[in-house]
């Protein structure tokens, strides 16, 4: 079976700045495949290029068997799409909502109202189909855009953070309606700032300054970017210890996580040399621990690592 996307070289110029450069990736079928980077990173710009609504300026991409550049229209009916800013009527209820896409996507009549009763029942909206969109808490509202971009029956789906500004609960339902997606088959690209969802994903990849920096299953991504030992210092003054930290050879990078510090040693080197720069920096008390990188241990460090080196 063909790869539901392939992206070789992928780029977008606006003028002479680079949103996206040369971004090369492969989605198989059936897998969620995330897309992670901070705000500006191209993540959206290369969801636009993979939906056939902005055109590359360099490299291509193959979208459900067809060609980004010269078959969009193909591929506007092959997809689902949930833009970052996905626009509902909020004057209509959410059962209106939905029969006024299926009319955008070419729904015929006689399957409407069909079609419509198997996206509330998928979205878990049968209950509020009568509601106003306006009137929808913010983890409905995701699911009525996520059921809306469903109507066609799209088996690749591209969810541009659906999930942002939602509760922690909401967010879980939402992603269980995309593992009930992908069980039954569909594909998924979706853009999230939440690490703990990037750890649902069959794949991450990561998107720096439009290139993309790093990619793998969670576990690769946390082995490669984690080779030496992940420690945490908890202390009263995490600014001091990392202080006290910043000239030894052993540790490789320093982080804060709140009030806690994180602090990767370079391969081989050993816990216990921190203990003993601590002590000798006055902060006997800190207490060290080595402990699993998460994501976000190995976003931080990713991003924020520049030529050369890592920040401290
Ligand atoms: N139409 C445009 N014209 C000029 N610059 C643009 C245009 N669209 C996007 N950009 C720029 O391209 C870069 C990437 O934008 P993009 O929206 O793809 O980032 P993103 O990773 O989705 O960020 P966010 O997490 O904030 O959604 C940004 O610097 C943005 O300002
Ligand atoms: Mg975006």
């Amino acid at each position: 079976m063909s790869d539901a996307i392939v992206a070789e070289k992928l780029t977008r110029r606006f003028g002479s700045f680079v949103a996206v450069d040369e971004v090369s990736f492969v989605v198989p079928r059936g897998s969620v495949f995330g897309l992670l980077g901070a705000n500006g990173a191209g993540k959206s710009t290369t969801i636009r290029m993979l939906c056939g609504l902005l055109a590359p300026s360099g490299g291509r991409a193959r979208v459900a068997g067809f060609d980004v550049a010269s078959e969009a229209e193909s591929i506007k009916r092959s997809i689902g799409y949930m833009s970052q800013k996905f626009s509902l009527y909020e004057d209509l209820t959410v059962r209106e909502n939905i029969e006024f896409y299926s009319g955008l996507y070419g729904i015929p009549k006689n399957r409407v109202h069909r079609e419509s009763d198997r996206v509330l029942a998928l979205t878990g909206l049968g209950e509020r189909s009568r509601e106003l969109a306006k009137e929808l808490p913010g983890g409905y509202r995701q699911r009525l855009a996520l059921g809306c971009a469903l109507l066609h029956r799209p088996q690749l789906l591209f969810l541009d953070e659906p999930t942002a500004g939602v509760d922690p609960l909401a967010r879980r339902i939402f992603w269980d309606i995309i593992y009930d997606l992908t069980a039954a088959g569909a594909t998924v690209l979706v853009t999230t700032h939440y690490l703990d969802e990037a750890e649902y994903c069959s794949t991450v990849s990561l998107m720096r300054d439009g290139r993309m920096v790093a990619a793998g299953t969670p576990g690769e991504l946390k082995a490669a970017h984690h080779p030496g030992l992940l420690l945490e210092i908890e202390c009263g003054e995490p600014d001091r210890a990392m202080k006290a930290l910043g000239g030894i050879q052993a540790v490789e990078a320093a982080a804060l996580f709140g009030s806690r510090l994180h602090v990767t040693l370079v391969p081989g080197a050993r816990a216990e040399i921190v203990g003993a720069a601590l002590a000798a920096a006055g902060l006997a008390q800190a207490r060290v621990q080595a402990i699993r990188p998460s994501l976000e241990d190995v976003f931080i460090r990713v991003v924020s690592e520049k030529q050369g080196g890592v920040e401290r």
